[in-house]
């Protein structure tokens, strides 16, 4: 049974079809400052990340580049871990359907579907967006073309094994309907709610117009489609049923996702469960997209952004900082390079970096680098009150896991802190001689950065840490400013 303290968060697996993207990005630190968070509230976390690479997408990039597609998924894959490592993301696990230990996982599941008697023999024909690996209903194309890549769709018929999904329509919308976080935020529960209300068909679970995928176990002849394998991760990564990590982790406590994939995770997925007598995930959150300069990310429509050249040139948690404070949780966002730089330089060097350089110059300055060790009482406790509050602002708004909210409850601190300095004026009390209030003043400027740091932590891991460097317990050791304003746009 899943181990009382345990939390099991996922991402969507991304594809390798291509270089990481911002939105990539952006999933992966949404889930790294949760799971983050929730280590510092002592939850046992397992956070899962990984790869999707079967499927005629992948099979379609790898031949563009005239690669075997093995070769081609060893290659880019080695670039998501590459991104992860960039972003100090800080997952337990990184999966990759091509591993034995998942296409074994997913072989077993197939299975017991199969056993179950869920599986049958059929036709199937309709639009099909290779980039989505999903069919369409004429009714949701837009112009002809796919409505999330804006691309043309084929029109395919083949004879396959169809899964009987539509046997589910009834537990699922009861599940959905008597878990109310089963798919946060609410509006995107309703509307799968309402799509399952208007009836469900059965699924296609295998290809064999291409051969790039998992075999199925009882007619090798046709490849697993590329959801079913993928979607297995989740429990594969695991060890699959009976595995020692399934039993202290299962079910997952959030699937992180993305707007376009909704249906896979909220039908699809736990139709699967349930016909392989598995339980269904607690909790499917779903984010929405990152937009550039206004603009749907299209490769080929070069509206694109490389995140590892951004963290390169402004580091990691500046980027962090950019997607979470910028973009509310569950709503489209947009990013600029502009934008970027502007939240640099007022945010970070001005406001955050500010307040550490002043205050450890002070203490340098005004105490020889020594921490005072306690407060007098000389003088009022307001600011030093916000602090020690400052856990339970943050927690508050993560609970409903508004990032960006948590990190305005920060910077209100900060700014505080900021303006606590312009009005005590140390550096009359300094000339004066008036020791007390001057310990005190520099005592509750340590506390503000100690609670800063530790709240900041989930969010920005490698500027906590180098605050932690620079703010011992009795003594500072200052560095160089945090942030340097950018100073050019380019
Ligand atoms: O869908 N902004 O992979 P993927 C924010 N392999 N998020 C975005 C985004 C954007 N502009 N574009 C994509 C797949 N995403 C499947 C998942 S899970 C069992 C299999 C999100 O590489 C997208 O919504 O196309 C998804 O959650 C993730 O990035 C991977 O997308
Ligand atoms: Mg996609």
């Amino acid at each position: 049974m899943k181990k009382k303290n345990s939390f099991y968060i996922t991402t969507a697996i991304d594809y390798p079809s291509g270089k990481p993207h911002i939105g990539h990005a952006y999933e992966k630190i949404l889930a790294d400052v949760i799971a983050r968070w929730q280590r510092r509230k002592g939850k046992e976390v397992f956070f899962l990340t990984g790869t999707d690479e079967h499927g005629q997408k992948i099979e379609k990039y790898a031949k563009a580049q005239q690669k075997p597609p093995q070769e081609f998924v060893d290659a880019m894959s080695a670039q998501f871990i590459e991104l992860c490592r960039s972003l100090n993301i800080s997952n337990d696990d990184f999966i990759r359907t091509t591993q034995p230990r998942h296409v074994e996982v997913a072989e077993r599941i197939f299975k017991r579907v199969l056993e179950k008697g869920d599986i049958y023999k059929g036709t199937y024909e309709g639009f099909y967006c290779v980039d989505c690996e999903a069919f369409f209903l004429e009714k949701d194309l837009r112009n002809g073309a796919c409505p999330v890549h804006d691309k043309k769709v084929d029109w395919i018929k083949e004879d396959g094994y169809f899964f009987k999904m539509s046997a589910y329509q009834d537990a699922v919308l009861n599940y959905l309907n008597a878990n109310e976080n089963a798919i946060v935020p609410k509006t995107r529960r309703n509307e799968v709610i309402n799509r399952i209300q208007e009836g469900v068909r059965d699924l296609n679970i295998s290809r064999s117009n291409f051969t790039w995928g998992i075999p199925l176990p009882n007619d090798p002849g046709h490849v697993l489609f590329v959801w079913f394998d993928a979607l297995v991760n989740y429990v594969s990564a695991l060890g699959g049923p009976g595995g020692e990590r399934f039993e202290e982790y299962w079910p997952a406590d959030i699937h992180l996702i993305g707007k376009d994939i909704l249906w896979f995770h909220a039908m699809v997925w736990p139709a699967i469960l349930l016909a392989a007598g598995i339980e269904l995930p607690r909790s499917v959150f779903v984010h929405g997209f990152i937009n550039l300069d206004g603009e749907k990310i299209s490769k080929s429509k070069g509206v694109t952004v490389d995140p590892m050249e951004l963290i390169h040139k402004y580091g990691a948690d500046s980027l962090r900082y950019f997607l979470l404070r910028e973009v509310s949780f569950g709503e489209d966002g947009n990013f600029s390079e502009d934008a970027l730089i502007r939240r640099i330089n007022s945010d970070l060097a001005n406001d955050l970096g500010n307040l550490v350089y002043r205050s450890l110059s002070m203490i340098e300055k005004y105490t020889q680098g020594r921490i005072p060790a306690s407060r007098t009482g000389a003088l009022p406790e307001t600011l030093s009150a916000s602090a020690a509050g400052l856990s339970a602002a943050v927690d508050k708004e993560m609970e409903t896991y508004n990032f960006s909210q948590a990190l305005a409850r920060i910077w209100e601190l900060i700014n505080a802190a900021n303006k606590f300095i312009e009005n005590t004026k140390p550096w009359v009390l300094f000339k004066e001689k008036k020791e007390n209030e001057l310990n005190d003043f520099l005592f509750v400027l340590v506390q503000v950065i100690t609670q800063v740091r530790d709240n900041l932590a989930p969010f920005m891991p490698e500027t906590a840490a180098k605050i932690r460097q620079q703010v011992g317990t009795e003594m500072i050791r200052k560095d160089a400013p945090l942030f340097p304003r950018i100073e050019d746009a380019d």
